[in-house]
């Protein structure tokens, strides 16, 4: 039935592929990288290439280059009509050169600069409904062979398959992305965010919240600065049978006393000043649905006996006047502040926290959960991509691990706006290293040393040090002191001394 044994292990290599063409559309770098690799193991070759054509500045990119100068090819792209490949594209027609040192159409300039010597290739069009979306070309052919047609053939049949690939990644990723645009358009005009994440101790906290969602228990979000607390606090209202009724946030830390207390209870006519009518505070606004009070951890201690009865009674009263009002809101509470230690130091009522914090809810930052990181990059690159109208799809492998080899400090808002800086700059379809933007560790505490006296900075650097031992010993004095070699007692002196706080 077959000519040869070739014929049948590339026929087997079909079948293969074409089960997992039917498969998997979700990862077409990795589809397309096996079927890449079956083609030069099954047309025995040196190098191999798949080049896609950006329609937008007809160039040719190297999405996937294997063999021993990949990664390096990885970095170039060739104009439509430039080198073999180029000429394929702009043709849309397959070619065998066997002594590229003999055709004019060869670009040396890309062997040449990474110090690869190519010899012989053979490069085919991958189409969709007839025109060229990119090429696959193999280069130099082993065992001191030329391609020959029976080659081409295969290498034609392999693209085809890999151009099915492409097109069902494609319709995938347009359909997932019109869906994405959607929710976030639907959840935008109400407010809401959309929630990405897929890492288990951020989907095991959906899961709680789920739970928690159910009841009308108040909750307590905590967690370092950009973690994602006013998403959690959204996903509990949008999961709560109050997801019709208001979702209100106030940020309890960038109103002063006075008009904080106005905001969230309202006043009437003549309460003071400049109270020219009676007006409903947020609470009364929020009624059957939910309250959101951003930054608790900074409200003064008179609003905090005012949020304690409400939290007893259900009951409001506005500024000015004494009548009550019953509200019905489920409050959910953030602060980025360690509210035991504010309590110890005396600026959080303990009894308050214990009303506040039936359900607590901690948000770990974004380095302990580095799952969340790809899903988030893509999210935000095609978020902001489609703002700026550029046609951005993918990080490059190296840039991905940058992304996941980073700290962020500044948890998932660094990160989103790390990639869109990252969108805004980028020149190619790809983000590259050099898109992102990122500090390097410890450049803060660096530039924070310049230009102070030797005394001021040998105590900058004795509080950075002290801190860093804190948090490594997760704030345990005895061990902190014990691994630092000094007394618990010298310790704590240090620490206040150096006003040193979580
Ligand atoms: N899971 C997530 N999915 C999508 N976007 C997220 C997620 N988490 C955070 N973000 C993005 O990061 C930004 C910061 O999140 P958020 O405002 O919830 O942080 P926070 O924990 O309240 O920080 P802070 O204490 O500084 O107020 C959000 O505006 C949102 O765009
Ligand atoms: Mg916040």
């Amino acid at each position: 039935m077959f000519t040869s044994e070739v014929d049948r292990q590339r026929l087997e290599s079909l079948i293969e592929i074409n089960t997992l063409i039917n498969s998997q559309y979700k990862d077409v770098r990795l589809l397309l990288t096996q079927i890449l690799e079956c083609t030069i193991k099954l047309i025995s070759c040196e190098a191999s290439s798949l080049l896609l054509l950006n329609p937008e500045n007809n160039k040719l990119y190297f999405e996937i280059a294997l063999g021993s100068k990949g990664p390096e090819m990885q970095k170039f792209s060739l104009n439509l009509g430039e080198g073999i490949a180029g000429w394929v594209a702009a043709h849309n027609r397959s070619l065998i050169v066997n002594d590229v040192h003999k055709d004019e159409r060869f670009f040396a300039d890309i062997s040449k600069k990474i110090g690869f010597q190519t010899n012989s290739i053979m490069a085919v069009p991958m189409r969709i409904k007839e025109s060229c979306v990119g090429v696959i070309e193999l280069i130099n052919k082993t065992g001191q062979e030329s391609f020959n047609n029976d080659d081409l053939r295969w290498l034609e049949i392999f693209a085809t398959q890999a151009a099915l690939a492409i097109q069902n990644a494609q319709n995938f990723q347009k359909v997932q992305k019109e869906l994405h645009i959607l929710q976030g358009q639907v959840s935008a005009e109400k407010g809401f965010h959309v929630f990405v994440g897929k890492s288990p101790s951020i989907l095991e906290r959906l899961n709680i919240t789920e739970k928690i969602a159910a009841t009308n228990s108040t909750v307590l979000i905590t967690g370092e600065s950009g973690v994602g607390k006013e998403l959690f606090a959204e996903q509990i209202h949008l999961k709560s049978r109050r997801l019709d009724k208001p979702f209100i946030r106030i940020n309890c830390a960038a109103l002063p006393e006075f008009l904080l207390e106005s905001e969230l209870f309202g006043h009437i006519k003549g309460a003071f000043t400049d109270a020219d009518n009676d007006r409903r505070g947020r609470f009364e606004l929020a009624d059957g649905g939910s309250i959101f009070l951003d930054e608790i951890g900074d409200m003064s201690h008179k609003l905090q006996v005012k949020l304690l009865r409400v939290l007893e009674q259900k009951i409001i009263e506005k500024v000015g006047s004494s009548e009550q009002i019953q509200v019905d809101v489920r409050i959910i509470a953030a602060t980025n502040k360690d509210l035991e230690q504010e309590i110890e130091e005396g600026r959080f009522r303990q009894d308050l926290y214990y009303r506040l914090n039936v359900f607590p809810l901690h948000i770990p930052p974004l380095r302990e959960r580095k799952e969340d990181i790809p899903p988030l990059s893509d999210y935000f690159l095609e978020k902001f991509s489609h703002e700026v109208k550029k046609n951005i799809q993918v990080f490059s492998p190296e840039a991905m691990e940058m992304l996941m080899a980073y700290a962020w400090p500044g948890n998932v808002r660094e990160l989103q706006n790390v990639i869109e800086r990252a969108v805004v700059i980028s020149m190619h379809p790809h983000i590259y290293p050099e898109d992102l933007i990122l500090k390097a560790a410890g450049s803060e505490k660096q530039e924070a040393y310049t230009g102070q006296s030797l005394k001021d900075a040998v105590n900058l650097f004795k509080k950075h040090f002290l801190k860093d031992a804190l948090i490594h010993h997760k704030w345990k004095q005895g061990e902190t002191a014990r691994d630092l070699g000094i007394q618990r007692t010298y310790l704590s002196r240090l620490i206040r001394e150096f006003n040193i706080s979580k």
